[in-house]
């Protein structure tokens, strides 16, 4: 029993930290659904940034793009791109950085969140283990 508590704590504790615990094809669609209106998954920008290598970058730092005064302040803060931040940011923008510009109001369901956070996962480089 308390064997298998372990096994299960430390299950949790190395899902908390994964990039892939969504579900990168339903992801795929989501992000197609929701997101690809405005945004690319290479370097190329649209309405908003190119998503390419987002994990682990800072907030507002695709060179070119002309971000809210709002979210270059985030990145001067100290706003990273990570598991965390964008689980909040993709939930409810302007819960992370107040005054965004993206004109999109969140998912709602933290499954659809984590399946789009996969899917970005796969355009960036693996995390430095
Ligand atoms: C209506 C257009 C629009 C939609 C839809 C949209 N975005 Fe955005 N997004 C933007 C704009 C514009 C910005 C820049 C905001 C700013 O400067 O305040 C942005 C910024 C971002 C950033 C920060 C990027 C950076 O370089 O700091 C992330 C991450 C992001 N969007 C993810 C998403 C995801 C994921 C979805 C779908 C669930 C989505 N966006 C849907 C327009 C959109």
């Amino acid at each position: 029993m308390v064997r298998t508590a372990i096994a299960i704590a430390a299950l949790m504790v190395s899902a908390g930290g994964a990039l892939a615990q969504g579900d990168v094809t339903l992801g795929e669609q989501m992000f197609g659904d929701r997101c690809a209106g405005c945004h690319t998954v290479d370097e190329s920008t649209k309405q908003g940034p190119g998503l390419a290598s987002l994990i682990d970058r800072p907030a507002a730092s695709v060179e070119g793009f002309k971000y809210s005064d709002a979210m270059i302040e985030a990145g001067l803060a100290g706003v990273v791109w990570n598991i965390e931040t964008l689980s909040k940011f993709i939930t409810k923008p302007r819960s992370v950085v107040n005054g965004s510009t993206m004109g999109f109001t969140g998912l709602r369901n933290p499954d659809d969140v984590a399946n789009v956070i996969a899917y970005l996962a796969t355009f960036s480089p693996p995390p430095a283990q």
